[in-house]
This record gives structure tokens, C-alpha cells and sequence, in this order.
């Protein structure tokens, strides 16, 4: 896979899944723009990454501000997004009655809204023929106790991006989804005590949990020409998961 001379736009690009990725196109010859809320997050991955193809942007995905940040960053960059990975989200559990209205509204606009004006504002700088990819999760197709709400804006995710698919093809821009199963990252780690992960990993038949690096990996070959007949695909990358209770 070569991405020599491509323009890849990461959201929530500083950690996890998305800093993999960063890391992946990099090494493929992508210039790659990764964005987060926290500018010392951005900053360790650019230390990380320590590559001049990276550059590193503070924009918050939730509210229409941070949004234009972006938009700005990439107008001003006078080129054409060719890769746009929209990958930040949060997560919070809890019980359908202990669910708060602030949880509830921060996971849609990060999650949901973030994404769906994120492509909105993005769209005119698509080149023609660019891939869009977004990170959904196998909990989506799932009904796990005390995942209400992050579960819903993942199956709203999957949504837009079905009908994005229609309404780009006619630039040739083919969008699909990649929803991991349990991966360790910062993010998992944080919600997910030893038991908990024990329990995730057990529930995969390779029993294990998944790293970032394996969802980077299929993030690139979705956005290769390699996959150039691949549209509006929803591949899972779950160590082949038993998703926690299944509807
Ligand atoms: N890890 C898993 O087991 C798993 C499973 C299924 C799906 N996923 C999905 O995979 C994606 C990445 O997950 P991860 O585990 O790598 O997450 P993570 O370690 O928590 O990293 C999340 C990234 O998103 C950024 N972010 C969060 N809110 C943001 C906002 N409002 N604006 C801009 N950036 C924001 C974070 O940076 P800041 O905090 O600095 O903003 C960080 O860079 C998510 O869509 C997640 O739902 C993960």
C-alpha cells in the first residue's frame, strides 16, 4: 500500500486507535493531520510519531467551533483531503436509569454529531475518489447492559455512513466502517477493569484482546486502492467476537 504524496485527516488521532493509525499511514508516506481536544496528548504523539510528515491540531469534534477549526486548517492548506478517518469518540456506562442528561448529550455530540458535520464541512474538500472511513464498534449490532447510549450513537454512526455512501458515489468517494471488537488502548483501559477485560477477551475465539495496530491495518487497506471495489462495508475487527449479548 503506498500513500506517498496523500492527505489523511484523523480525528481523535493522539491515542489508541486513531495514534496508531497516524503511525501507520506515516509509514506508508502519508502526510497526516491528527486532532484531539488535549494539546499535551497531541504533542507526546508528535513526539511519538517525530516525523515532519505529522502535524497535530487542538479541535474539539463535539460543537461546530472546533469543527470550523479544522475546516479552516484545511482550507488554509490549500490541498485535498484524500483519507478522512473519523474515529473520536467517548464512552460512558451506566444503567438506562442512572444514565444523565449531560452523558447522554456528550457521547451524540461527540460520537454522532461531531462526525456527521465533520463530513458535512469536509465534504468540498474531498478529492474526488477519496475514501471516508468511520470508526464504529461491534456493540452497534449489540445490546450490552449499561452501554444504552454509546451503543445507540455507533448504530446512528453506521446510519449516516450507509446513506454517505450513496450521496459520494457520484464523486467516486467510497465510505465504509471498521468496528473493532475490545482493543487495548487508553480509552478501554479506563473503563475496563482487569475482570472486565478478562471477561471482553474471553469472549473472542482467538481469546484475546485486539491492539490498535490490527485496526490501523484495516483502516489503510479500506483507504488503499487495493480496496478500490470496496464500498459501504462494515468490517469487523474483533478477533471474530461473540458480541455481548446479542439482540
Ligand atoms: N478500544 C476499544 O475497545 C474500542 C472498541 C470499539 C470501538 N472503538 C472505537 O474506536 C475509536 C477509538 O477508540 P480508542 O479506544 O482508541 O479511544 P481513546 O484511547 O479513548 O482515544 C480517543 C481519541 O479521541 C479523542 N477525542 C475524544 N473526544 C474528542 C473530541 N470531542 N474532539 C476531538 N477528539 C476527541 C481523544 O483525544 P482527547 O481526549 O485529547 O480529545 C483521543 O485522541 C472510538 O471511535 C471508539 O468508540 C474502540
Amino acid at each position: 500500500m503506498n500513500f506517498t504524496n496523500k492527505n489523511v485527516i484523523i480525528s481523535g488521532g493522539s491515542q489508541g486507535i486513531g495514534l496508531a493509525t497516524a503511525k501507520a499511514f506515516i509509514e506508508h508516506g502519508a502526510n497526516v493531520l491528527i486532532t484531539g481536544r488535549n494539546p499535551e496528548t497531541l504533542q507526546k504523539a508528535a513526539e511519538a510519531i517525530n516525523s515532519s510528515n505529522l502535524q497535530i491540531l487542538a479541535a474539539d469534534t463535539s460543537n461546530l467551533n472546533g469543527i470550523s477549526v479544522l475546516e479552516k486548517w484545511v482550507a488554509e492548506s490549500g490541498k485535498k483531503v484524500d483519507v478522512l478517518y473519523l474515529n473520536a469518540a467517548i464512552g460512558v456506562y451506566a444503567p438506562i436509569e442512572h444514565v444523565t442528561e449531560a452523558d447522554f448529550d456528550a457521547q451524540f455530540n461527540v460520537n454522532v454529531k461531531g462526525h456527521f458535520f465533520t463530513l458535512r464541512q469536509l465534504i468540498p474538500h474531498l478529492a474526488d475518489g477519496a475514501s471516508v472511513i468511520f470508526t464504529s464498534s461491534r456493540v452497534a449490532a449489540a445490546a450490552g447492559i449499561a452501554s444504552s447510549v454509546y451503543s445507540a450513537t455507533k448504530a446512528a454512526l453506521n446510519k449516516i455512513a450507509e446513506i454517505a455512501v450513496n450521496e459520494l458515489a457520484e464523486r467516486k468517494i467510497r465510505v465504509n466502517i471498521v468496528s473493532p471488537g475490545p482493543i487495548q488502548t487508553p480509552g478501554l483501559l479506563t473503563v475496563a477493569s482487569q475482570e472486565v477485560q478478562g471477561f471482553l477477551a474471553s469472549r473472542s475465539a482467538l481469546q484475546r484482546l485486539g491492539n490498535a495496530e490490527e485496526v490501523a491495518n484495516t483502516v489503510l487497506f479500506l483507504a488503499s486502492d487495493e480496496a478500490s471495489y470496496i464500498n459501504g462495508a462494515d468490517i469487523a475487527v474483533d478477533g471474530g467476537s461473540i458480541p455481548y449479548m446479542l439482540k
